[in-house]
């Protein structure tokens, strides 16, 4: 999973919604990471998608597809959440997604690894939304929360078809 998070950088925007801003400071941090996660499965289900060969290539590569056309609208959302709590959508910096892209390994596998590997990622990035899902609510940021949980719905079931496929 991607290591580098993007920076969310603080705004001056006047928001009074009944989140203070040390709060929306930090869901809008926990959100970017979780962007970051997002951007990096939306390349990787890319890659894979193009790479796989055999028997599972026709599921694979029509699975890869939904996903990242999915999670590419999600990236999305997660930003716009990110301006409505008041702060500048991340930009990437040197440090970050791209670096992770350059490091990515996401070529050189058989059509069963590439599925495991969606696995572990998309597994890896449902802990962290269950983190900041749960931070949000504490912070009555019901909003964040909610989207998290449509997130996490989401990827949950990514993850029941994936084993689903390559459980014998
Ligand atoms: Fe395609």
């Amino acid at each position: 999973m991607a290591q580098a998070a993007l920076k969310p950088e603080l705004s001056d925007e006047p928001v009074s919604t009944g989140i203070d801003e040390a709060a929306r400071e930090k869901i809008a941090q926990a959100l970017s990471a979780i962007l970051t996660d997002t951007y990096y499965l939306v390349i990787k289900s890319h890659i894979y998608h193009w790479n796989v060969v055999g028997p599972m290539f026709h599921a694979i590569h029509n699975m890869t597809e939904e996903q990242y056309t999915n999670l590419f609208q999600a990236a999305d959302d997660i930003a716009e959440r990110i301006r409505a709590l008041g702060h500048k959508a991340p930009i990437a910096d040197a440090a970050g997604p791209n670096q992770a892209v350059v490091s990515m390994d996401a070529s050189a596998k058989s059509a069963h690894d590439m599925v495991a590997d969606l696995i572990d990622d998309h597994e890896a990035a449902i802990r962290k939304m269950r983190e900041a899902a749960d931070m949000a609510e504490e912070m009555s940021d019901f909003v964040t929360h909610d989207l998290l949980v449509g997130r996490m719905t989401y990827h949950e079931q990514v993850v029941w078809m994936w084993r689903s496929l390559i459980t014998e």
